[in-house]
């Protein structure tokens, strides 16, 4: 069921996590052309206060190796955490604050989530599967270490970038899932103090 006829509209409408993704991922030659669509987040004072660290091939493995060593999970000879495989391409978004008089961190942080959000949605929108995953260990020592995070930068996540299988396209055609309620999200200011309304 499509509702809008403008095709930014109708590609937030219809995004959709694809927690498997296929083989193929996106060069960062394409990366760099969809950063195009998320720099101009919204930034007080412009500080930039976010930057990507792609992860391909032996990267993923290393992350692996850093989530077993701050979970203290011990494995076998040749057993390895094949969690961050679940796709060719990662990307770590760092949210990167700096002290500002004007701008408190958590403007910063929204700023940083602001940027995974729209990367989300323009990878989306060229064709990517997508999906944002955390886990409790994304900033534990060893995580942050092995991205080379300094110590006010916070790991937001990342984004497992792969190809969309036919099959998930054929279920989303088929998906029903009903729209949320939009007046949920939307209220008005509460009147004056001792009006008694809400
Ligand atoms: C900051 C952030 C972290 C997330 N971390 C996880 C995660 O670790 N595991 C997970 O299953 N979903 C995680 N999600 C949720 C999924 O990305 C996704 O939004 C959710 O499964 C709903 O699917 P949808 O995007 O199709 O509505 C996270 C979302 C955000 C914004």
């Amino acid at each position: 069921m499509t509702f809008f006829s403008d095709p930014v509209l109708e590609s937030m409408a219809t995004r959709r996590s694809v927690s498997k993704v296929g083989p193929e991922a996106p060069t960062d030659e394409e990366l760099l052309e969809l950063l195009a669509a998320v720099t101009p987040v919204a930034d007080h004072k412009a500080l930039r206060p976010w930057r990507l660290i792609t992860l391909r091939g032996d990267d993923r493995a290393r992350l692996g190796e850093a989530l077993d060593a701050a979970a203290g999970t011990v494995r076998e000879p040749g057993d390895s955490n094949t969690k961050p495989l679940r796709a060719e391409l990662l990307i770590a978004m760092v949210a990167s604050p700096t002290d500002h008089p004007k701008v408190p961190e958590w403007e910063q942080l929204a700023t940083a989530a602001g940027a995974g959000h729209l990367l989300e949605l323009a990878l989306w929108q060229a064709g990517w599967g997508v999906m944002w995953r955390t886990g409790v260990l994304a900033n534990s020592a060893e995580v942050r270490a092995a991205h080379g995070l300094s110590e006010q930068e916070h790991l937001m996540g990342w984004l497992y970038v792969g190809s969309i299988s036919d099959s998930f396209r054929r279920r989303m055609l088929e998906s029903n899932r009903p729209a949320l309620d939009p007046h949920q999200f939307l209220g008005s200011m509460p009147g004056p103090a001792g009006d008694g309304q809400h």
